[in-house]
């Protein structure tokens, strides 16, 4: 008898960022116990779930306990009552038409986006914009529609959109073709958006190409700008060539209480090999029906919470705060003279290292001289190399202490 691995798992390169970073700041931890440090790496939010949630969290746990109302497995697709309100709340008043059967909830946007991959052939060529939010990656290789890593940080066989200064943060169109292309905007890890104008490059693209857009939408409740579209929905034509994934891990500090959903519209076709159309919405129910069997019903109810008017009030004052973090963040790299990016439709502020000094060098200067937990930038992908993300996801008085921290470091 022999198992044989799947080989793919040998080309990931290292572990999964974030476990990565959270192994060198334990080990940190160890040989410096009195160091109070403060994290500012993963997005991971500090204020607790808002009063409504909880409330609604309560009385479905309450349910759960009474026979007459006790539920067992629910749809796998998620509760109507969720997916109505998302329809109603989230699209609705951007002039987007949804059905129910187009809108899957699901326990957050790290597996649908990492699941989603497992619909389409191998020989598919996936696009990334680089820095990339790792796990698009990282699910691709492990599914075998990657090469080899290659030395220079990339894999081959994958499409590597460059998003630096130097373009604006602004991805350009592909010059090989490619079928499936992955957007996260506002981007994580950059903090940067798109204009509607510059999305619609990506949609009149897919269209041409054949190409299919899965865009992840995770941080869209931060957005303020105007212009700035919160559904790829909002762009013509994108409902037939685009899958949209949300999550309320940072629109409502569900990181922990895990919820999100995906909509995968009926107006988008692939091809099988013989080039025959296939619809890809059944594909996603029937992967979901087979492999999932729903968020659980209190955290579905919990999720419902925040369309209430009591809902929606809460959630904005958490996400006006973690804002002004951002804001906090953002003015106080500029007034020590770094090149600073993001953190205005978003949590994450992006910046230039000093003197080019290169990511993982630059982590560890914070980690040991401001006692700061960030993310090298290069973490994300080579075009990340000489950037470091914070998150304005702590509390303020820490983000504040963090910031006097870091003016005081010599670089
Ligand atoms: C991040 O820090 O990039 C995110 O928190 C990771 C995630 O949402 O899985």
């Amino acid at each position: 008898m022999v198992v044989n691995v799947n080989e793919y798992y040998e080309n990931i390169q290292n572990n999964y960022l974030f476990v990565e970073i959270a192994r060198r700041v334990e080990k940190y931890q160890e040989e410096n116990p009195d160091a109070d440090l403060i994290k500012m790496g993963i997005g991971d939010v500090t204020k607790p779930l808002v009063k409504s949630v909880i409330k609604a969290f309560h009385n479905a746990v309450d349910e759960m306990a009474d026979a007459d109302k006790f539920r067992g497995y629910g749809p796998e697709q998620g509760y109507d009552f969720l997916i109505e309100d998302v329809i109603e709340n989230d699209f609705k008043p951007l002039g987007i038409e949804l059905k129910n059967s187009e809108v899957f909830i699901s326990d957050g946007a790290k597996c649908d986006t990492g699941n989603f991959q497992e619909l389409f052939s191998q020989d598919n060529i996936i696009a990334v914009t680089d820095p990339v939010y790792p796990v698009y990656v990282d699910s691709n290789v492990m599914a075998g529609r990657s090469g080899k890593p290659t030395d220079d940080g990339f894999y081959e066989n994958i499409v590597y959109l460059p998003c630096t200064a130097e373009n604006n943060f602004v991805p350009e169109l592909p010059k090989e073709d490619v079928d499936i292309i992955y957007l996260c905007y506002p981007n994580n890890p950059t903090g940067t958006t798109l204009t509607k104008d510059q999305l619609k490059v990506w949609v009149d693209y897919a269209h041409e190409k054949n190409a299919l857009i899965l865009f992840d939408a995770a941080y869209e409740a931060f957005i303020s700008t105007e212009n700035v579209p919160h559904s790829i929905y909002e762009i013509e034509g994108a409902k037939e060539v685009a899958v949209e994934f949300r999550s309320y891990s940072k629109t409502a500090g569900f990181t922990g209480t895990r919820c999100g959903y995906c909509v995968v519209p009926e107006e988008v076709y692939v091809k099988n090999s013989k080039g025959e159309d296939v619809q890809l919405n059944p594909l996603w129910n029937r992967r979901q029906s087979t492999k999932f069997n729903g968020a659980s019903y209190p955290v579905q109810r919990a999720a419902q919470a925040i369309y209430t008017d009591e809902g929606k009030k809460e959630i904005r004052e958490n996400l006006d705060y973690y804002l002004e973090n951002a804001k906090v963040i953002r003015d106080s790299l500029e007034k020590i003279g770094l090149e600073v990016y993001g953190g205005v439709d978003s949590p994450y502020i992006w910046f230039k290292t000093p003197d080019d000094i290169d990511s993982w060098t630059f982590f560890d200067i914070l980690l040991d001289q401001a006692n700061v937990v960030s993310t090298p930038g290069a973490g994300f992908g080579p075009s990340g190399e000489g950037y470091i993300r914070l998150t304005a996801f702590n509390t303020y008085e820490k983000t504040v202490e963090a910031m006097e921290r870091i003016k005081e470091l010599k670089f």
